[in-house]
């Protein structure tokens, strides 16, 4: 049967660590709130000079590397971003300029923490249909610059950083199973950028006056949709593949927050501290689009995936937008 696997992963994050008690000192906030309540320790920051096209690149260049394969063997490029580097051209044709992808086409995917599942659901498909045979799918956020430094209910939450993944075509039994992507607009302003785009645009001075151009979030509602939600895309992978929960070897969850992540882990029956539940958010915050890519990562260089694993993907986010991938590892 033809499907698609991955073949390379790879990943990059800021050196900039900004950690809890960084945060005490330009908030009004707490080591000890944060970490009960959200579990993350420290994430990490992009410096002057540094876009979510500089993370993507060398994410992707590591994943190619790893997959053995050379840039310009690939045919599509899937960026997942809401914090691109520009309102267009796509962040993805500028990955693709620089790492020298001069055979692929290019897009950007805007479904926010759920933009890499979103990305492997449509590379999976362009694999099987056979109309790509190499696809690189990345996830890259930038999210401290439309983070309202001044908001202690958001601030706290998001980091910077990139994670990508190499998709071959494979004729064998490991490789993606089954993606499933879902939405649910009637939320669209429960976690959202209000302004500086068309409805609010930066050239009107009130945008900035009245800080649109940072993220807006309704904390309580977000968390209550997102358990259910990333219950409901994981127990949907499970059951088109006839499996249940004790099949899983890996759970690698978006990591938004560690209550969102043990609750929906629950759930499934995997408890908080099973090594069956991956979790790096305390080191890295929420990462949106990237949250994932970077965990499979590192999951994958740390030998926490091995062959004939079930690693199951389950995502959560703005929109909303949610789905969940079930991979043969
Ligand atoms: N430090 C200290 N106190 C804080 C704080 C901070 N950083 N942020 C909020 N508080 C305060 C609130 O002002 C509130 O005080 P009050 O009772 O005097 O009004 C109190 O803490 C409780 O706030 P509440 O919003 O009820 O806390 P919570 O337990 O719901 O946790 C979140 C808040 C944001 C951590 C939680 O709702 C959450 O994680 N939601 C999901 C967010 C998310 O993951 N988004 C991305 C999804 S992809």
């Amino acid at each position: 049967m033809v499907r698609s696997r991955i073949t390379g992963t790879g990943s990059c994050l800021p050196d900039k660590i900004l950690t809890n008690l960084d945060l005490e000192r330009i908030i009004d906030t707490s080591d000890e709130w944060i970490t009960s309540r959200t579990g993350i320790k420290e994430r990490r920051i992009a410096e002057e000079g540094q876009f979510t096209s500089t993370f993507a690149a060398e994410a992707s260049r590591r994943a190619l590397e790893m997959a053995g394969i050379k840039a310009e063997e690939l045919d599509l490029i899937i960026l997942g971003t809401v914090t691109p580097d520009f309102p267009f051209p796509a962040t993805a044709c500028i990955v693709q300029h620089e790492i020298g992808a001069v055979n692929a086409a290019a897009f950007d995917l805007s479904a926010a923490c759920s933009g890499f599942i979103y990305g492997l659901s449509i590379a999976d498909k362009y694999i099987r249909t056979g109309d790509a045979k190499k696809v690189l799918v990345i996830g890259a956020e930038v999210l401290s610059r439309v983070v309202d430094w001044t908001d202690r209910n958001t601030c706290i939450l998001f980091g910077d950083g990139s994670g990508a993944a190499v998709l071959e075509v494979t004729e064998g039994d490991s490789g993606i199973l089954s993606t499933h992507i879902f939405s649910n607009g009637s939320f669209w302003n429960t976690l959202y950028q209000p302004g500086c785009g068309n409805r609010n645009p930066a050239t009107n001075e009130q945008t900035l006056l009245d800080r649109l151009c940072y993220i807006r979030m309704e904390g309580n509602d977000v968390f209550k949709h997102a358990v259910r939600a990333m219950e409901e895309a994981a127990c949907t992978a499970l059951t088109a593949n006839g499996m249940t929960p004790a099949d899983v070897s890996l759970l690698i969850p978006h990591q938004a927050n560690r209550r969102i992540i043990d609750a929906t882990a629950k759930r499934l029956g995997i408890a908080a501290d099973d090594a069956r539940l991956f979790v790096n958010l305390h080191n890295y915050g929420n990462t949106s689009s990237a949250s994932i890519p970077i965990s499979i990562d590192e999951a994958n260089r740390t030998g926490r995936m091995k062959s004939g694993d079930n690693v199951l993907l389950a995502a959560f986010g703005g929109g909303f937008t949610y789905g969940s991938a079930l991979i043969r590892w």
